[in-house]
């Protein structure tokens, strides 16, 4: 019989302006639906995708999404709490939304910070890609604008054709594991430098850690 295997739960953040696409991407993404009604979120949605991951490896995304019209205000300091990830998320047909991108990151950088101090993995999703239009960013080159602001990625999605949504979440998924990895090599590390320094742990009947 299989062992219990080894399980993740990962809290990720949805956000962006109002009628992005937000809830419609993690309803195509958790449900596998989609509707051209628009309803405005209040507040805050919650919804969880399960991910077999590995044989026996089971990931838990618990998606928060977060209404466009909480727009930065302090809601938004209580919602962010111990979020291991982000997707930000913005209309390739509305330029002001992916303007607002970065307002967004700000917001979320000033009030989260994951336990090594950086920020938390977070990808941008430029949503309504059907559509064809391309943000009118002229020369942008992603891989610079991604450096420059923090991203780990870019992504053009459609919650309406299915689009890209997968794609994206299994690598917001990667980042996320990956910051877990190196903060734990990083605390392992400094443990092994204290143990160094620190002569009675040297000692054989010292404080035991090095029998
Ligand atoms: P708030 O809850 O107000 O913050 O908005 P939201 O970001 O959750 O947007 P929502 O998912 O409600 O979608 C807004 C509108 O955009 C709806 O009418 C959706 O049907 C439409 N929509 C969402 N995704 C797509 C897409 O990929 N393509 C197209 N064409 N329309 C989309
Ligand atoms: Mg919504």
């Amino acid at each position: 019989m299989a062992g219990p295997g080894k399980e993740h739960l990962y809290k990720v953040l949805v956000i962006g302006d109002l009628g992005v696409g937000k809830t419609s991407i993690i309803r195509r993404y958790v449900h596998h639906t989609f509707s051209h009604n628009y309803r405005a979120t209040i507040g805050v949605d919650f919804a969880l995708k399960v991910l077999r991951w590995e044989a026996d490896e089971t990931v838990r995304l618990q998606l928060w999404d977060i209404a466009g019209q909480e727009r930065f205000g302090n809601m938004t300091r209580v919602y962010y709490r111990e979020a291991t990830g982000a997707m930000i998320v913005c209309d390739v047909t509305r330029p002001s939304t992916f303007e607002a991108v970065l307002r967004w990151k700000e917001d979320l950088d000033s009030k989260l910070t994951s336990g090594d101090g950086r920020g938390v993995a977070t990808v941008l999703l430029v949503n309504k890609c059907e559509q064809g239009r391309k943000l009118a960013n002229g020369g942008l080159k992603i891989e610079q604008f991604c450096r420059e602001h923090g991203f780990a990625g870019i992504f053009e999605t459609s919650a309406k054709d299915n689009v890209n949504i997968d794609e994206a979440a299994n690598f917001l998924v990667k980042q996320i594991m990956a910051r877990e990895h190196t903060f734990q090599r990083r605390i392992a590390a400094s443990d092994s430098i204290t143990a160094q320094l620190d002569p009675k742990r040297h000692q054989p009947n010292g404080c035991g850690c090095l029998k």
